[in-house]
């Protein structure tokens, strides 16, 4: 027994962003450091991802997670107790052993990430310095580009648009701060552009406006009428970014466009996003096809040759085997790090270190479903990964987030290393004097 051995493992039940239960966890030392952590649930879930365990019957629609409580209270904490926290691979080999199936489905794995998560918390705490640096250890950290929502569409908008996430990632920024500013400013514009259209109807679960929209084209030619509305070049100070999450309406290679009234195979669905790329300041695009697609994955990834990002979130769900998988094929050159779809932060740590060994890009994402805790915002720092998604720019689950990567960056004063667009593992044609150069 140390100071940094688990003493305790408790649980609760606090509530979500949307209103729906979810699973805080609080783990104490035998030193008395304390950590704390809450389970963040996705809308629009990969089918491999780690599951959460809810009560069903009626109560809250069924998604109640007294079980997944009671599990972090006995199982998990009877398997915690005297384990060194400093030692998170142990701890979370202890809980994926006493779990034992492939996706948590025995403790669930809002259970799991709640737990695993307050270890890191716990053990930062005893060492006396912030979560990112405790993870970092000895190796470099920087401050992630942000990939911010300016409209959210698809499983978070009532699917009144397809396309699930419009985005802008400040490409021209040079520090997180004005990073941050300027996608202040291209929410902002956007919410008047949409007022002055009549077309506000507040937001989506993600914080970004509700997208009012006669086509999916139609928002992007409104973000880029907000970027240049807000005095910024597209493309140059400010590219678009989309989830596609074609998961949530493609089948059998075949993806049905509601509101466009269209139904496209892959190969017309490929050309309509290439026609977009083409078209569009895009230099980001996230699972383009559904997850068992895999075919349109590599046809695309070859036709886009890394020009672009292409991001697997459902596609690869966190995880490390799945990461090598795509590289391999070359269906992608980004993965979406969700702790939650892993359900430990080691497993998720493998995943994003798989991607980093493929020279992919790396993003640490939250969910749609959120709350206060801004473990993920020390992860893409701690952990290196360059980009940070956690929605809009609007509520406070959001705003939690980039606010505590703002405090860290002025915490470390001239040290604070951004990313920027060297995050993404694409070519960018550089311009000089307005004109293309290498
Ligand atoms: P989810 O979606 O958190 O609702 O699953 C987010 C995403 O697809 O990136
Ligand atoms: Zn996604």
């Amino acid at each position: 027994m140390t100071s940094t051995s688990i003493k305790a493992v408790r649980a609760r039940r606090v509530w979500d962003s949307r209103g729906r239960p979810t699973v805080e966890a609080e783990v104490e030392l035998a030193g008395g450091a304390r950590g704390r952590a809450i389970a963040p649930a996705g809308a629009s879930r990969g089918t491999r991802e780690a599951t959460d365990l809810r009560d069903g019957g009626t109560r809250f629609g069924g998604l109640d997670v007294l079980g997944a409580c009671e599990n972090v209270r006995s199982r998990i904490a009877n398997a915690l107790r005297g384990l060194d926290a400093l030692d998170q691979a142990a701890i979370d080999a202890a809980i994926v052993a006493l779990d034992g199936t492939p996706n948590k489905a025995k403790l669930g794995g809002n259970a799991t990430v709640a737990v695993s998560m307050a270890v890191a918390h716990a053990a930062a705490a005893a060492r006396g310095v912030p979560l990112w640096r405790h993870l970092a250890g000895n190796a470099p950290a920087s401050l992630p580009l942000p990939e911010v929502q300016i409209f959210g569409g698809g499983a978070h908008a009532g699917r009144r648009v397809d396309v699930q996430d419009f985005m802008v990632m400040p490409v021209g920024a040079w520090t997180f701060g004005d990073a941050i500013a300027i996608v202040a400013e291209v929410y902002r514009v956007a919410g008047a552009i949409m007022q002055e259209s009549g077309k506000l109807a507040g937001v989506a679960d993600e914080g970004g406006w509700w997208p009012a929209f006669a086509s999916n084209e139609e928002a992007l030619t409104t973000l880029v009428r907000a970027i240049e509305g807000a005095g910024l070049r597209p493309g140059e100070d400010v590219a678009i970014s989309l989830d596609i999450a074609a998961s949530e309406f493609g089948r059998d290679g075949r993806y049905r466009l509601a509101l466009d009234g269209n139904e496209l195979d892959r190969d017309a669905m490929a050309a309509m996003l290439l026609d977009w790329i083409a078209r569009y300041p895009i230099v980001s695009i996230e699972d383009p096809f559904a997850e068992d697609d895999r075919v349109a994955w590599i046809r695309f990834g070859e036709a886009v040759a890394n020009r672009i990002q292409i991001v697997g979130d459902d596609y690869l769900t966190t995880d490390a085997g799945e990461v090598d998988r795509a590289a391999l094929d070359h269906a992608c050159n980004a993965v979406l790090v969700k702790p939650n779809q892993a359900g430990t932060l080691t497993e998720a740590r493998a995943a994003l270190d798989a991607g980093r060994r493929h020279g992919f890009g790396t993003i640490v994402s939250a969910r749609s479903g959120e709350s206060e805790d801004v473990t993920v915002a020390h992860l893409a720092v701690g952990w290196n990964a360059g980009q940070l998604k956690v929605g809009s720019f609007a509520r406070s689950e959001r705003m939690a987030k980039w606010n505590e990567v703002l405090r860290i960056e002025e915490s470390l004063g001239a040290d604070a290393v951004f990313a920027g667009a060297g995050a993404l593992p694409i070519r960018r044609p550089v311009k000089i004097n307005g004109k293309p150069g290498v």
